[in-house]
C-alpha cells in the first residue's frame, strides 16, 4: 500500500510536527509501505518531498526544517474515489491509498484535513471531523465531558468581543489564584500563562488572544500530570500511563522541546495497580466520549486523594523524540514500527 505522510502545516506547532514526522518515517515498515512525502510549509503551500531530503537543515543538523521543494503543489479532491490531485504537478499523490496526517494544531488536528481527506475519499490514520474538531477546542470538549460525568477543571470561557467584560476580581473569586489562561484551541502550551496577579492576568489574555479569538482562564488543579495512550476503534485499549515531572514552573512549549532539562518523564508512572486500573478506564471512557478514533493521548491530573481531572485529549499526540504516546506503548508491549502498523491497519479497517 502507498502511505502519504502529511506533515508541517501553519498551526505553531509546525516544528513539532516536523519532528514528529522524521521519527514516523523512519519507524514505517518500507518493506510493506511505499511512502509519499507531503510537507506543508508555514504559508501554508504543500510540497511534495524527495525521499532523501524531505526534512533536513543544513547549517544547523540538530535542528529539523522543511526541504521546501520547488515542486510546490496545490491538491484538490479527484473526480473518482480514493484521489488526492496535485494541480501542478501529480506525481504520486493520486496513487495513495491511505494517509497518515502528522500535523499538529489548528487545520491538522481540527477536523479540517481530515474533512478535507474524507472528501477525497481517503483513508486517514485517527479521529475522524467531529472528534478532532471537539478535542481541539478546550471549552467544547470540558462541556462534553462534563455532561459525560467526567471531572474536569473549573474555567471560564472568552471570546474577543466580550474582552471588554473581562473582569480579575470576579474571576479571581470565581477561580482563585494562580490560575492558567489558554487558548482555546492551540497545543504544546503555545500561549498558555499561569497568572499569579492582576497584570499577569492582562498580560496572559493578551498573549492568548495572539492564537486564537476565544480563551479559557482555568483554576488550577494540584496534581500529579498522569498521561495515557489510547489505541483503536470501536474497542480502544490503554496503556500504562506515564507521569510529566516538570521542572519548571509548568510544563511549557520551552521544557517541552527546548530547554533540555524541561521536564522528566516517568515512563511508566509509579501507580498502584488499582490507580493504574482506574487511570486507564477512566482514558478509555474519556476517548469514546469525545468520538475519538484510531489514537489519542488522555491527559490527566491524579489529585493526591485519588479523584482523576481531565486536563485535555490530542488526537495527534505528538512523536518527537521526547513524545509520550509513542513511549507509552513500548513499555506496554507494542515497539514503534509495530505502532505505525497498527495505527495505518486502523485507517484501512
Ligand atoms: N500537542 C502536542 C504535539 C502533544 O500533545 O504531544
Ligand atoms: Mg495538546
Amino acid at each position: 500500500a502507498t502511505v502519504g505522510i502529511i506533515f508541517g502545516g501553519k498551526s505553531a506547532e509546525h516544528e513539532v510536527s516536523l519532528q514528529s514526522a522524521k521519527n514516523i518515517v523512519d519507524a514505517i515498515d518500507k518493506s510493506k509501505y511505499d511512502v509519499v512525502l507531503i510537507g506543508i510549509d508555514k504559508e501554508g503551500k504543500w510540497h511534495l518531498n524527495d525521499q532523501s531530503s524531505y526534512l533536513l537543515n543544513e547549517e544547523n543538523p540538530k535542528l529539523i526544517q522543511l526541504n521546501k521543494t520547488n515542486k510546490s503543489i496545490a491538491v484538490v479532491p479527484g473526480e473518482s474515489s480514493n484521489q488526492l490531485v496535485a494541480l501542478s504537478d501529480s506525481q504520486g499523490l493520486d496513487q495513495l491509498d491511505v494517509v497518515f496526517p502528522i500535523l499538529h494544531g489548528t487545520l491538522g488536528e481540527d477536523g479540517s484535513i481530515q474533512g478535507m481527506l474524507r472528501i477525497a475519499n481517503l483513508p486517514f490514520v485517527g479521529t475522524g471531523v467531529l472528534g478532532s474538531a471537539v478535542s481541539m477546542d478546550k471549552d467544547i470538549a470540558k462541556r462534553l465531558l462534563k455532561e459525560a460525568g467526567i471531572q474536569v477543571a473549573k474555567s471560564v470561557t472568552y471570546t474577543k468581543n466580550k474582552l471588554s467584560s473581562v473582569n480579575y476580581e470576579e474571576v479571581k473569586e470565581k477561580l482563585d489564584l494562580p490560575m492558567f489562561i489558554k487558548p482555546a484551541n492551540q497545543g504544546s502550551s503555545v500561549g498558555v500563562s499561569k497568572v499569579r496577579n492582576e497584570q499577569e492576568f492582562y498580560q496572559g489574555l493578551k498573549e492568548a488572544f495572539q492564537y486564537d479569538h476565544k480563551v479559557l482562564i482555568e483554576e488550577t488543579i494540584v496534581g500529579r500530570e498522569v498521561e495515557v495512550a489510547v489505541l483503536g476503534n470501536e474497542d480502544p485499549i490503554a496503556s500504562l500511563p506515564g507521569e510529566i515531572l516538570p521542572q519548571t514552573d509548568f510544563y511549557s512549549y520551552e521544557s517541552k522541546y527546548i530547554d533540555e532539562k524541561g521536564a522528566d518523564l516517568a515512563i511508566p508512572a509509579e501507580l498502584s495497580d488499582e490507580i493504574t486500573e482506574k487511570v486507564q478506564k477512566a482514558a478509555i471512557e474519556v476517548f469514546q466520549s469525545l468520538n475519538c478514533e484510531g489514537l489519542a493521548r488522555v491527559d490527566f491530573f491524579l489529585k493526591e486523594d485519588g479523584e482523576l481531572v481531565v486536563n485535555e485529549v490530542n488526537t495527534l499526540p505528538g512523536f518527537t523524540r521526547i513524545s509520550m504516546y509513542p513511549k507509552l506503548w513500548e513499555i506496554s508491549g507494542i515497539s514503534y514500527p509495530e505502532l505505525i502498523n497498527k495505527l495505518i491497519e486502523l485507517a484501512i479497517e
